[in-house]
């Protein structure tokens, strides 16, 4: 499984990037503004930082002005990163428009704020490159967020669909897991679920006890 960063923080992707794990990164107008700096300055960066998918939101309602913002978008990244734009595109039916035009153009999508297996699968057959199911906003909202992730899954896997599913809004390390037992194709994950996931205290006990073991060692 793909892991992307779900952030927008530059220091966190320079750090976790540097572990070398990181396949790719997903940004929102939320996490943006939480960042606090200039949108192109954070864009550029983060292009610099990771060769792989990078998802840019499209804020447009009407599908000309998504397609049309996404260009815009596109012509502001320099061209040798290009290939890695994503444009996130919400999930509409001029969403979905818009999906279809951009495809037929080669410019990947993201179709973001899902929250149904039928709607994974209008997206993937508009022409979506990716597909961002939200399964903690799910979990918030009493239902179980995986059990889509499985529809997807087993939907997907069925007509042999190309659309990658993004296991997004995750909340906790045992989303990660859950989600690569399903084969979901990617899970984009916060800088701390990531940082939970390197964690476990008999880890850190066994590193302990060496380095006292190692000093009784006679060199
Ligand atoms: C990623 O593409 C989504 O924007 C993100 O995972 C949403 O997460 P949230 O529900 O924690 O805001």
């Amino acid at each position: 499984m793909k892991l992307f960063i779900d952030t927008a923080d530059i220091n966190e992707i320079k750090e976790i990037a540097s572990w070398g794990i990181l396949d790719g990164v997903t940004t929102n107008p939320t996490l943006l503004a939480k960042c606090g700096r200039s949108l192109q300055d954070v864009i550029d960066e983060i292009f610099k930082l990771v060769d792989g998918p990078i998802s840019l939101e499209a804020l447009s309602e009407k599908a000309e002005d998504m397609v049309t913002e996404a260009k815009q978008i596109i012509s502001k990244i320099p061209q040798n990163y290009r290939k890695n734009v994503a444009i996130k595109i919400p999930m509409t039916s001029e969403g979905l428009k818009a999906v279809k035009i951009l495809c037929k153009e080669g410019i990947k999508t993201n179709v973001t704020l899902i929250f149904s297996a039928n709607q994974a699968l209008l997206a993937a057959k508009a022409g979506a490159t990716f597909v961002s199911p939200f399964i903690g906003r799910l979990d918030d909202n009493g239902q179980e967020g995986m059990r889509v992730i499985e529809e997807i899954m087993e939907i997907f896997c069925n007509y042999d669909i190309q659309t990658e599913v993004i296991v997004a809004s995750i909340r906790h390390p045992i989303h990660v897991i859950e989600s690569a037992r399903l084969g979901a194709d990617i899970a984009t994950v916060p800088p701390d679920v990531l940082r939970k996931m390197i964690k476990h205290p008999l880890t850190d006990a066994g590193i302990k006890s060496f380095l006292k073991d190692w000093e009784k060692v006679k060199k």
